[in-house]
């Protein structure tokens, strides 16, 4: 996805590839994905549970499970070409990783003032006064209510959105350039997801942060994110501004999503895609889509589709000129 007309990259990543050992076998999770991520921009990677989401938003924080390994081509930041250990040293500080589910995020036992102050002392130079002032800023910025009366209130007296809040504050402690949020709101309601969400998009702007956000639905990133990449089974189908996808999808998988897109304020339209998205071991040869394709023809399975430019937009699909609904 090229960022040539939008704002400066920040972080770009060419090819990334993550596998996972099993046995003697390798598998690929995530088999050939680029990423540019312009300052001050929302790129979104969308898809169903099982496309590889987490593992390239864990490769990029080192975060990946013990048998887990992953490679990329090239990766830039602020436009410098780094390598992957510049990389991990930028995990934590410049770019911070908020997690699916708060529960493995948060420690039960301490109280989220100490959590927060954790990071700050560990990520800063604050003294342990400043630290405590700067606890009570963040858990005012993600708007938790009684900011400094609640610093000594432990992970379980909070509803499951503050709980998320309260992650969001430390992921914001180190005051990074770049916030990756894996599927921020799983559990919550529509309501809690929007305000997370409009949360999310206000704090970008005011502290010139750049997000990845993680979902499996098209419909909750429509206004969140300017740009997107389609994920099916690790390999990426389309790619392109969120506003061109919801236009002019050009990958049946897109307009499959965009079928069943949630409207935050209305849960009901949901037309799931017919089929499952393959396991690791189950890959089909050929285009990965093409078992739950209604437009497949031989050719479909024969090669795996190049991903082609187009104008603003880029599709893996041999038949997206000739796709109606
Ligand atoms: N540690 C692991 N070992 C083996 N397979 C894994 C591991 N973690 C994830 N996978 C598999 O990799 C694929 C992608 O998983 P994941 O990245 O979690 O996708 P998503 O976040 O899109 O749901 C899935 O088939 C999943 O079962
Ligand atoms: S390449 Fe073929 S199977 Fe794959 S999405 Fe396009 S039409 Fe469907
Ligand atoms: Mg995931």
């Amino acid at each position: 996805m090229g960022a040539t007309n939008g704002p400066d990259p920040l972080l770009q990543i060419e090819n990334l590839r993550v596998h996972y050992g099993a046995g003697r076998q390798q598998l690929n999770a995530v088999d050939g994905l680029s990423l540019t991520v312009g300052a001050g921009q929302t790129v979104a990677i969308v898809g169903e549970s099982g496309s590889g989401k987490s593992s390239a938003a864990m490769a990029l924080v080192n975060g990946l499970a013990a048998n887990g390994e992953w490679e990329a081509d090239r990766i830039l930041f602020q436009g410098e070409e780094i390598s992957r250990h510049e990389l991990l040293r930028l995990r934590g500080r410049a770019i911070t990783y908020m997690m699916q589910d708060p529960s493995g995020a948060l420690n039960p036992v301490l109280t989220v003032g100490e959590q927060i102050k954790r990071v700050l002392k560990y990520h800063t130079q604050l003294s342990k006064a400043e630290r405590e002032e700067q606890a009570i800023e963040l858990m005012e910025r993600v708007e938790i209510p009684d900011a400094a009366s609640r610093l000594d209130a432990f992970p379980h007296e909070f509803s499951g959105g503050m709980q998320q809040r309260i992650v969001l504050a430390m992921a914001l402690a180190p005051s990074p350039v770049l916030l990756i949020a894996d599927e921020p709101t799983t559990g919550l309601d529509v309501t809690v997801e929007a305000q997370i969400f409009a949360l999310l998009d206000r704090l970008k702007r005011e502290l010139s942060m750049s997000v990845v956000l993680v979902a499996h639905d098209l419909g909750v990133v429509a206004t969140s994110a300017d740009e997107a990449v389609v994920l099916y089974a690790g390999r990426v189908v389309e790619t392109g501004s969120v506003a061109a996808l919801f236009q002019q999808p050009r990958h049946p998988y897109t307009m499959g999503l965009l079928r069943c897109a949630h409207d935050l304020h209305d849960e009901n339209v949901l037309n799931p895609i017919p089929g499952r998205i393959p396991g690791l071991g189950e890959r089909p040869q050929g285009c990965v889509f093409h078992p739950r394709c209604a437009w497949k023809t031989a050719e479909c399975e024969a090669a795996v589709p190049e991903l082609i430019q187009l104008d603003g937009q880029s599709v893996a699909c041999i038949h997206h000129e000739n796709l109606t609904e």
